[in-house]
């Protein structure tokens, strides 16, 4: 420590330290104000509860109205200042998230619901973007294309939120930022540090709202790009009204979600591939587009090694995100509690629910989850929760299962554990998929030396985090998503 994530949770230093950081915010009921130029908004309030507890009131967050959104789009206007001063900026706003590290790891977890693992790393994958991005703002070649409207998930609602900003800031563009619904006090606090940082407020707006009405207006704004992670539904949605509404020349950079595989055989190590898929399937309770949702389990193997995973199961913690021993926390809201348990029951009443592990009785829990599948044709969609799907195959069967993990459509993170280098070699040459994991956990792609981004339905393929990023917000080539 401090390494390129930062602080990590191997010293009692450490936690005391990172504690003494976040716990001035333990209680604080946070204001988000507008950050647009015209600084009244008209869509209402939203109310933000701990999705641990939600009696815990985080804050209200001031909501703009379509109306909003036509004004900003009418008022933006692209940061034309040298690339070298908007990547000096971007690097002060990366210096103020640094500064400002206590706060958002008392959001992330009381807003997101996030362990501190997962919030200290997201604080890191943010600065990670800031930094990069500044970076390569320095070598764009090409002239920003205007305005960009930015839209972003709950599910790393300072990465993800981060991310997209930086890259079309970085190449000169204005930004038209429109967060989730439930993490709207998260965004609010890093636009205030982007315009305390020398970011012009005619380049960054932010417009908090529904997606059905703020999303929605931005989708028909007229923009020069777009850029959306989330959803494969809402990609299509957007991409419907953006060809209905704009210039077919507009680009639409989307990143979505994944129906994500490995294959572990019968050569694989099994602690190792047994901790993988722990990390994969149940870090941030599943809540990740890149989380492992089918296993394929080779079947002479498979009686001892669900024993073994089944065992480190047992051991993980669900509970409070506040408190450090807690593995996973909650999901975002009742409504995906209720989505989530609704796959898990039926699966129950059918059978096929293999291992459950209960959850506190208060809050939005979800309880980690093996159910037992034929394949991935068995899934009609991504369910987005700590939810494990196991297969069992034979050694024979290695192609055929490749050929419909490619046939599902999506194809965002894949992963294979196996000792024989031939077979290694075999699917993933195979395999359409963005990013392959061999050996390894399939989550936290890093910044800078693992751009992450899928095909199909899981995106248009740029690479978040990678060298060529940047020139989809420049005159760059861009692709549409399929649907
Ligand atoms: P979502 O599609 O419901 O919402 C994403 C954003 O779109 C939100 O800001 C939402 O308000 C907005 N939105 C909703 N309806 C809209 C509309 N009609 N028009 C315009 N905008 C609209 O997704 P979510 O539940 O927030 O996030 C989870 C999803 O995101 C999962 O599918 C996950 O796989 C995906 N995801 C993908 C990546 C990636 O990099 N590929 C990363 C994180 C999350
Ligand atoms: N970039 C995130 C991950 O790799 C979504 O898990």
């Amino acid at each position: 420590r401090p390494n390129s994530r930062g602080y990590d949770l191997h010293s009692l230093d450490d936690i005391a330290e990172m504690d003494a950081a976040r716990s001035p915010f333990k209680t604080t009921t946070w204001t988000a104000a507008p950050l647009t130029v015209t600084p009244a908004m008209g869509g209402g309030t939203w109310q933000v509860t701990n999705p641990a507890n939600p009696e815990d009131h985080v804050g209200t967050v001031t909501l703009a109205s379509a109306q909003d959104v036509a004004t900003a789009a009418a008022k933006a206007a692209p940061w034309a200042v040298p690339a070298q001063e908007r990547g000096k900026a971007l690097n002060k706003v990366a210096d103020l998230y640094e500064a400002n590290f206590g706060a958002f790891f008392a959001l992330l977890t009381r807003e997101a619901g996030k362990t501190p693992r997962d919030a200290i790393a997201e604080v890191r994958e943010a600065v990670d973007f800031l930094r990069y991005y500044a970076a390569r703002a320095q070598e764009a070649q090409a002239g920003p294309r205007g305005t960009v409207g930015c839209i972003s998930p709950w599910n790393f609602p300072l990465a993800i939120f981060t991310g997209q900003i930086a890259a079309a800031l970085g190449a000169g563009n204005a930004v038209l930022a429109k967060p989730a619904e439930s993490t709207g006090l998260i965004a609010h606090r890093a636009v205030q540090l982007m315009l305390e940082a020398g970011v012009p407020q005619s380049a960054i707006q932010l417009l908090p709202g529904e997606g059905g009405t703020v999303g929605a207006a931005l989708s028909v704004a007229p923009l020069d790009a777009m850029c959306f992670t989330g959803s494969v539904a809402t990609a299509q949605r957007i991409n419907r009204a953006m060809a209905e509404h704009m210039r077919p020349d507009v680009p639409l950079v989307a990143e979505t979600g994944g129906l994500n595989a490995m294959i572990v055989d019968s050569t694989a190590l099994p602690e190792q591939a047994v901790r993988d898929i722990i990390a994969s399937s149940f870090q941030s309770a599943g809540q990740r587009c890149s989380a492992l949702r089918v296993l394929y389990l080779q079947e002479d193997i498979a009686p001892a090694f669900l024993d073994m995973l089944y065992g480190a199961m047992d051991e993980l913690v669900v509970g409070d995100p506040w408190d450090y021993r807690s593995d996973l926390g909650p999901v975002i809201d009742s409504a995906a509690k209720a989505k989530i348990t609704a796959h898990i029951e039926a699966a129950k009443s059918d059978g096929r629910l293999l291992k459950r592990l209960a959850v506190p009785a208060t809050g939005h829990f979800v309880g980690p989850a093996v159910i037992q599948v034929g394949g991935i044709e068995d899934l009609a969609e991504e369910i987005f929760g700590p939810v494990l799907h196991i297969a069992t195959f034979a050694a024979e069967e290695i192609d055929s299962i490749t050929d419909a993990i490619n046939a599902s459509g999506y194809g965002l993170t894949f992963g294979i554990h196996s000792r024989i280098d031939d077979r290694i070699e075999q699917v993933t040459q195979r395999l359409k998929v963005g990013n392959i994991y061999v050996n390894r956990n399939q989550i936290g792609a890093v910044v800078g030396s693992q751009p992450f981004g899928g095909e199909g339905l899981s995106g248009t393929g740029p690479k978040a985090g990678g060298p060529h990023y940047l020139a989809h917000f420049t005159g760059g080539e861009s692709k549409q998503i399929e649907g």
